[in-house]
C-alpha cells in the first residue's frame, strides 16, 4: 500500500510505533520488529524529523518498513533500501530507492554512495551475521553517513547465538567488535598509545548498547582539551604533605605511577596511606 505525501504529513506528530501501527491496514507490507526498538529510532530519528534527510535501511524483504520510515520522515526525505534479493527492486515507489547487492560488498556499498552521497542516517537489519554486519559498518559509518549521522545495528543478539557464530563474549562478534570500539572512543586517554588514531578514533563520538540494538554517533573527533576553573588554593589538598619529611615523601611517591597503582589496587596500602592522611 503506497504512502502518500499527504499521509506523511498527517502522521509527522506520531512515533515510530504509532507509524507502525498506523501501517498495518489490510494488505500492507509486512514488517516485523521486536518492540522496544521503537524507543530507540524516537531516540535518534525525533531530532531528524523537521528537514529532508536521507536513509538507508539494510534489508528491505518485503518494504514494509521502508514504508513506515517514509510515513515518519520529512515527506521531501529518500528511504533506500539495501538487499540482496533482485525481487526487493520492485519496492522502489516515490521516495523510496532500493539498491541490490551484498551489505558486506564494499565495491557494491561504494557503488551505492557515490549514487546517493553521504546519509544521515543508516540503520542495518539485513542479513544479522556478525561479520556481515561489521563489514557494512566499516564501509558505510566511514563513507556513507554524514558528519552529525546516526548508524543503528539491530538484532544484535545473533552475537550470543552459537548458530551465527556467536556466543558470550566471543571473539569475532558484533557485540565484541562494538565493545572494541569503545577503546577506540577512549585512545585520545591511554597512557602508551599504540600509533596513530585509527578512523573510528576520530569519527566515533559514542558507542551506546541496547538490548539487541548497538548504536553509533559520528562526529570529528579531537584529543579532549581539559578546560579548568575556580581557585586552585582553595583545593590544595597537598598542602600538609609538604610540610615535614613524611610528607615530602608521600608527595614524591605519589607522582610515581606504579606506587599510585599499588596504592589505588590493594585496600592494605590503601588504608596505610588513609591513616597517614589522617595522623596529619
Ligand atoms: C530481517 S529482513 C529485513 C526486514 C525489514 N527491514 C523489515 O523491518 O521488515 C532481512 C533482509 O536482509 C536481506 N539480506 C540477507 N543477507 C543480505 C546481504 N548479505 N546483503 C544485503 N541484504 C541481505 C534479506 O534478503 C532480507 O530481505
Amino acid at each position: 500500500m503506497m504512502a502518500t505525501k499527504a499521509d506523511s504529513s498527517a502522521l509527522r506528530d506520531l512515533s515510530t510505533r504509532d507509524c507502525f501501527d498506523a501501517h498495518g491496514k489490510p494488505g500492507s507490507r509486512f514488517i516485523t520488529k521486536y518492540e522496544n526498538y521503537f524507543s530507540v529510532y524516537d531516540r535518534y530519528l525525533e531530532p531528524l524529523r523537521s528537514r529532508p534527510i536521507t536513509m538507508i535501511e539494510i534489508g528491505v524483504q518485503h518494504g514494509g518498513s521502508l514504508q513506515m520510515w517514509k510515513r515518519y520522515l520529512h515527506p521531501d526525505s529518500i528511504v533506500v533500501g539495501i538487499d540482496i534479493y533482485a525481487a526487493c527492486k520492485k519496492y522502489e515507489e516515490d521516495g523510496i530507492r532500493v539498491f541490490i547487492g551484498d551489505q558486506s560488498d564494499h565495491d557494491f556499498l561504494a557503488s551505492v554512495i557515490s549514487d546517493i552521497g553521504p546519509v544521515d542516517y543508516i540503520l542495518d537489519d539485513g542479513s544479522h551475521i556478525p561479520h556481515h554486519q561489521k563489514a557494512s559498518f566499516d564501509y558505510l559509518f566511514h563513507h556513507g553517513l554524514k558528519d552529525g549521522g546516526v548508524y543503528l545495528c539491530e538484532d544484535c543478539h545473533t552475537s550470543y547465538w552459537p548458530r551465527y557464530g556467536g556466543g558470550v563474549r566471543r571473539s569475532g562478534t558484533f557485540i565484541e567488535f562494538a565493545k572494541d570500539i569503545a577503546d577506540d572512543v577512549n585512545y585520545w586517554h591511554l597512557e602508551n598509545k599504540p600509533g596513530a588514531p585509527s578512523w573510528r578514533t576520530q569519527m566515533v563520538e559514542s558507542v551506546e548498547f541496547y538490548s539487541s540494538i548497538v548504536a553509533f554517533r559520528k562526529k570529528a573527533m579531537l584529543s579532549p582539551r581539559q578546560v579548568d576553573i575556580g581557585d586552585v588554593k582553595a583545593l590544595d589538598l597537598e598542602a600538609p604533605f609538604r610540610e615535614g619529611a613524611l610528607g615530602k615523601f608521600i608527595v614524591f611517591a605519589k607522582r610515581i605511577p606504579l606506587l599510585q597503582g599499588a596504592v589505588r589496587r590493594t585496600p592494605f596500602l590503601w588504608n596505610v596511606m588513609k591513616k597517614i592522611m589522617h595522623r596529619r
